[in-house]
């Protein structure tokens, strides 16, 4: 029997197809009707107009049963909603950060994802914040969708006994890149999570250590820079950190244009304080500030980053 990919997806197609069925037998039934009205009252057959005094039993008859129907309606949603809003307590806590344009999955052993990772049959709870504007959680296979609002605490939950790998899609429009918020959720037997859980984070071993800027580069894409600046020189949201160190670009500043270089103070201040000198062609006010998100240190990294970037010039 058709249980659907998660504790509410039985209940969310109840709602969803009683609703539906309903409005089919309507649907056809005052088609019905109408075709059945143009034929018996043609002009040709019936070419005198006639007074219809009004029912009450007809009158009585579809406001009953329309009443039932919309309170039955109300019923099954509500049973198939409550249950969404009673947050378990014995749950596997995951916080998620959206952000324009990417999500972010942290668990409290300090492991970050950009996919979410969950166990067969556990209860998971999503503790869901926005560091700019209004994002929405919205996982299809489990039937579940919230929104994500910036400055308030939201959260939601779900258990899946089915392994497999689901679609988890943004679903309010939160800018130019919107559709890339698209991710996905893995649900994995528990001794698998289990295993993928306990084992390090991915840092680096010391042979890509020795590498310069690797460090840099693991946190331009676990922090999501990457959602919006490339590698390769490509235009995104923001300039692309290919050939830019050392190089002169135009900025605007308080409205007024200058020419910088791009040096380790310009892109610390970018880092910091996105709007202070906006790259000339892009938007202002794309970037929020990642002010208390990097350490000094890690900044120091990301500029090594950026400087390996720097040498062709092209
Ligand atoms: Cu985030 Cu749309």
């Amino acid at each position: 029997m058709y249980t659907g990919y998660s504790n509410f997806a039985s209940s969310v197609d109840t709602a969803f197809l009683f609703i539906l069925g309903v409005s089919v037998i309507f649907l056809v039934g005052i088609t019905g009707v109408i075709i059945y009205f143009i034929i018996k009252y043609n002009k040709k057959r019936h070419p005198v107009a006639e007074e219809i005094e009004g029912s009450n039993k007809l009158e009585i008859i579809w406001t009953v049963i329309p009443t039932i129907l919309v309170l039955i309606m109300f019923w099954v949603g509500w049973k198939a909603y409550i249950p969404e809003r009673r947050i378990p307590k014995d749950a596997l806590q995951v916080k998620v950060t959206a952000q324009m344009w990417s999500w972010r999955f942290e668990y409290d052993n300090g492991k970050v994802t950009d996919t979410l990772i969950v166990p067969q049959g556990k209860n998971v709870v999503l503790l869901l914040k926005s560091m700019d504007v209004i994002h929405a959680v919205y996982i299809p296979a489990f039937r579940i969708k919230e929104d994500v609002v910036p400055g308030r605490e939201k959260s939601m939950w779900f258990k899946s006994d089915v392994p497999g790998t689901y679609d988890l899609f943004c679903a309010e429009y939160c800018g130019l890149r919107h559709s890339y918020m698209l991710s996905a959720v893995k649900v994995l037997p528990q001794d698998q999570f289990n295993a993928w859980f306990a084992a390090t984070p991915p840092k680096m071993d010391s042979a890509a250590a020795s590498v310069p800027g690797a460090a840099g580069k693991l946190l331009v894409q676990s922090k999501a820079c990457i959602a919006c600046h490339t590698f390769d020189g490509s235009k995104l949201v923001g300039p692309s950190f290919k050939g830019i160190f050392g190089h002169k670009v135009t900025v605007e500043t308080d409205g007024k244009e200058r020419e910088i270089v791009v040096n380790e103070e310009y892109i610390k201040r970018s880092i910091l304080d996105p709007t202070a000198d906006v790259v000339k062609g892009f938007q202002k006010g794309q970037m929020v500030s990642y002010k208390g998100q990097l350490t000094d240190d890690e900044i120091a990294k990301i500029i090594e980053f950026i400087k390996t970037l720097g040498d062709e010039k092209d």
